[in-house]
């Protein structure tokens, strides 16, 4: 008799073992690290707000290609961010939003954004979890109103799972949407270019790379400052405004005059791909960006201290630049499969439901 009762015990403890293995094994979201490249500096994302998980990165990347975001189910958050462009809208100036509209600015290329204390050419968003409320309701990018894409996405019975898998319940909200898409977007990091593989002591610079590096630490790494060829700061690169655009840059924020026309210094990793540049993308090619810093700057008020005399740089020397920010490619980056739209499984398990 006891021995029959300290088997049912045992079985039982057996049991709940079991099951809670199982439990975490299908409902406890798998924590993501996130890894700091060596020699880099701390993130400023806050992560313990927003863990990455697997699950979390898994429907944050399936939003992100999903059209459903859109008012009319024409365009992700994909369209404009192409991964070959390093994620910008790849050779377009302007992006194309819904109902034949065009964005009013240059989609900016996406990785490394753990690094990033604001959003925007003129840093008009602060917070990378809120940052997708602007092109999902902007007339002149997806054109949605939030809550009925809430609503499409509660609809969708993959959408209820997968929501469920990455935070614990299948409630879908504004907030955990942005979570979602922001474990996503905070994956594409960037730190495998020709640069690193040199700055890690696993590849040397040709000659042209190194006089390159040299010149681009003398006139350009005050602001596209290594390892993330940007300080992140505002500046007034001496461009004349767009008479048609009129983007007073950080001035739209701030209101002060001190502001205009200062915009966000990009990175200028992956630049090669990139194109085309500037917050309005009026520059085509590199060259055209070398001409604007060697010729045509506008020297106003404004004009950031660094850039009030034209930059002196021979045709010698542009080579070099070139040479140097080639090595800023990275094509793991590019190509990596992680990072591409996810295969279609997912999204047709309701395709009933899905894209009304
Ligand atoms: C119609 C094209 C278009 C679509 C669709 C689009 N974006 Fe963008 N994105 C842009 C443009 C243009 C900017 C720059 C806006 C500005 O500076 O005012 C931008 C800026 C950003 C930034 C800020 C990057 C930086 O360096 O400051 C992030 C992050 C971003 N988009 C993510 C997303 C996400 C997530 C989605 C989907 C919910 C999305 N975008 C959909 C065009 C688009
Ligand atoms: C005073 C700060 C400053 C200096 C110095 C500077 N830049 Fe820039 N750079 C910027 C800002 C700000 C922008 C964005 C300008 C805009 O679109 O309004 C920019 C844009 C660029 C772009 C376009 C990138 C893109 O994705 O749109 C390239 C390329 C570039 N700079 C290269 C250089 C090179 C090479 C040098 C040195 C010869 C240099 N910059 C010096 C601040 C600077």
């Amino acid at each position: 008799m006891k021995n029959k009762g300290q088997w049912m015990i045992a079985s039982l403890l057996a049991t709940a073992l079991l099951c809670s293995a199982w439990a975490v094994q299908y409902f406890v979201p798998k924590k993501r690290p996130f890894k700091i490249p060596a020699g880099w500096p701390q993130p400023v994302y806050d992560f313990q707000k927003n863990p990455l998980t697997e699950e979390g990165i898994a429907l944050g990347r399936t939003l992100f290609y999903d059209e459903i975001l859109s008012k009319d189910s024409s365009l992700s958050c994909g369209s404009c961010h192409q991964q070959f462009g390093a994620f910008n809208t790849f050779d377009h100036p302007l992006s194309h939003g819904v109902e034949g509209q065009v964005s009013f600015r240059n989609a900016p290329a996406l990785y490394n954004l753990a690094w990033m204390p604001s959003f925007m050419w003129d840093g008009g968003i602060n917070h990378l979890d809120l940052q997708f409320l602007a092109p999902v309701t902007s007339h002149q990018e997806m054109g949605a109103d939030l809550n009925e894409v809430l609503e499409k996405l509660r609809k969708n019975e993959s959408y209820r799972k997968a929501f469920k898998a990455a935070f614990g319940d299948p409630t879908i909200n504004t907030q955990r949407l942005g979570k979602a898409l922001s474990q996503f977007m905070l994956t594409l990091v960037s730190d495998n270019s020709r640069y690193d593989k040199v700055k890690r002591g696993e590849a040397q610079f040709s000659l042209p790379e190194q006089l390159g590096e040299a010149i681009f630490l003398q006139k350009c790494a005050v602001c596209h400052q290594p390892p993330l060829f940007t300080d992140f700061s505002f500046r007034n690169t001496g461009m004349t405004k767009d008479l048609f655009l009129q983007d007073s840059g950080r001035m739209r924020i701030t209101g002060l005059s001190a502001d205009s026309l200062s915009f966000k210094v990009p990175s200028l990793r992956n630049v090669t791909v990139s194109y085309p540049y500037g917050h309005d993308g009026r520059f085509f090619s590199l060259m055209n960006v070398f001409e604007h810093y060697r010729k045509n700057l506008r020297s106003v008020p404004q004009t950031d201290p660094l850039l009030k005399q034209p930059l002196a740089l021979s045709n010698y020397e542009i080579g070099q630049l070139r040479a140097f920010l080639n090595t800023l490619t990275d094509t793991s980056f590019l190509t990596n499969p992680a990072f591409a739209p996810p295969g279609q499984a997912f999204r047709h398990t309701a395709p009933a439901d899905n894209h009304q």
